[in-house]
Parts: C-alpha cells; sequence; structure tokens
C-alpha cells in the first residue's frame, strides 16, 4: 500500500508537512509505504488553457517537473492533499497542480479508485480552514477518488477535518500564539485518525 502527501506550502517543512507527516506517520505504522512530496521543491510551470487535454490525457508541458508528480500520483493508492490556508483559499502552489492535473481528468478520470484526504492549517481560527479543505476534497472527488475525513469510530471525535490554527486562544488581553500547529493537540490527533481511516478504506477496497 503506497500513500503519498503533498504538501502546497510555500514553505518546505513547516506546519502543513508536519500535519501530513502526522498522517503519513500513522499509515506507515500500519504498514503503508509513504512519501512527503514539498511541491516547492518541484519546477511546475502554469497551466496554458492550451486544451490539449480535452483531447488526450497527457499535458502539452513537459519540460517541468509535473509528470514526475503526476507519475507518483498514479502510482498511489492514497493521495493526501495538505495546503495552508491562503486568503481563504489553498496556496498557488496547490491551485497550480489542480490545474496542471486536468489532464488525469478529462478524457477518463485516471485517479479513480483511489482513496484521498485532505489537511489544512491557518494563521486564525476560522480564518478559511474549512474553505481551503472543501476546494481540495472537491478537487479529489472529482478526480474520481474516495475522500475520507477524519472522524474516529472507537476514540474521541475532535473534529470532522484536519484543520489546525496558531492562534491557542485570547488570555488577559492578548492572542496566545503557537510556535507550530504541532502544539494543536487535537488537530495532530485527527491527523491521525485521518491516517488510520485512509488506511482502512484502502484495506477494505483492496479485499472486494
Ligand atoms: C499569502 C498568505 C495568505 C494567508 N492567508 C491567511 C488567511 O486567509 N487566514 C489565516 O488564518 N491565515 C492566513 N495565512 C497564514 C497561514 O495560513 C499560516 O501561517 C500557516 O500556518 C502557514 O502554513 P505553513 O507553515 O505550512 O507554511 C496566510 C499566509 C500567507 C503567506
Amino acid at each position: 500500500m503506497n500513500i503519498i502527501g503533498i504538501n502546497g506550502s510555500h514553505r518546505k517543512g513547516k506546519n502543513t508537512a508536519a500535519l501530513l507527516n502526522a498522517v503519513l506517520g500513522e499509515a506507515a505504522a500500519l504498514g503503508a509505504t509513504t512519501e512527503l512530496l514539498e511541491l516547492s521543491d518541484y519546477n511546475i510551470k502554469l497551466c496554458l488553457s492550451c486544451n490539449k487535454c480535452l483531447g488526450r490525457a497527457q499535458c502539452s508541458i513537459t519540460d517541468d517537473d509535473m509528470a514526475i508528480i503526476g507519475e507518483k500520483m498514479l502510482a498511489a493508492d492514497g493521495i493526501v492533499l495538505g495546503s495552508p490556508v491562503y486568503w481563504s483559499n489553498v496556496t498557488t502552489l496547490m491551485k497550480n497542480l489542480m490545474d496542471r492535473s486536468r489532464y488525469m481528468h478529462m478524457t477518463q478520470n485516471m485517479l479513480a479508485g483511489k482513496v484521498g484526504a485532505a489537511v489544512t492549517n491557518a494563521g486564525l481560527r476560522n480564518g478559511g480552514q474549512e474553505a481551503a479543505l472543501r476546494i481540495m476534497e472537491y478537487f479529489l472527488t472529482a478526480q474520481g477518488l474516495l475522500v475520507v475525513d477524519a472522524r474516529a469510530q472507537n476514540a474521541p471525535i475532535v473534529s470532522a477535518g484536519v484543520a489546525g490554527s496558531l492562534l491557542a486562544d485570547f488570555k488577559d488581553g492578548k492572542v496566545v500564539w503557537r510556535k507550530s500547529v504541532e502544539e494543536d493537540e487535537a488537530t495532530m490527533l485527527a491527523a491521525r485518525q485521518l491516517g488510520r481511516n485512509m488506511v482502512e478504506l484502502i484495506k477494505s477496497l483492496s479485499s472486494k
């Protein structure tokens, strides 16, 4: 079982990476092979809107790294997308990945039947996390993936989605910031649960 995480943060190895690593770490503990891809490590050009992918399952841009990411997506049993919130939305890197993935969708849904999930975090509470999650989940669903959330069956339910914040509280007239989303314990719990849920669904699909 192969599960990849794709980080759309423009900052490698920070909060969104921590959430993705929590999902992937739990999946790895249950036997999955995992890999974290940092989009900021790759050169992925903007979609040209040439519409060639309407007629063939291939992107017309070939002199960049999209094929590397695309092959890893096609080889995976599970894909977890991660993006911090930028203006109540996903980042430019994540949106660009979505646009450039259009060739996997227009002639046939090449990712159909895989398991998908999404994680996010933002500076503020209610800073646009749900919007960013829904945007990634919509993309995954449109691509034909089966989207799982972070709900637990036999453990405390803390959140339906992995949606962290750096703002922890407001005390004595001051905002209390977390140093990292890793201090947002409920979100980290949900991220680990998401990893378990992904493995469970992939296993149950492969046994059918
Ligand atoms: C361009 C930009 C836009 C942002 N927009 C929002 C926002 O709409 N709401 C919010 O709460 N935080 C916003 N943030 C804060 C980030 O979501 C936050 O710092 C997040 O933890 C970054 O994740 P990372 O550490 O993985 O890069 C924004 C940050 C940047 C750079």
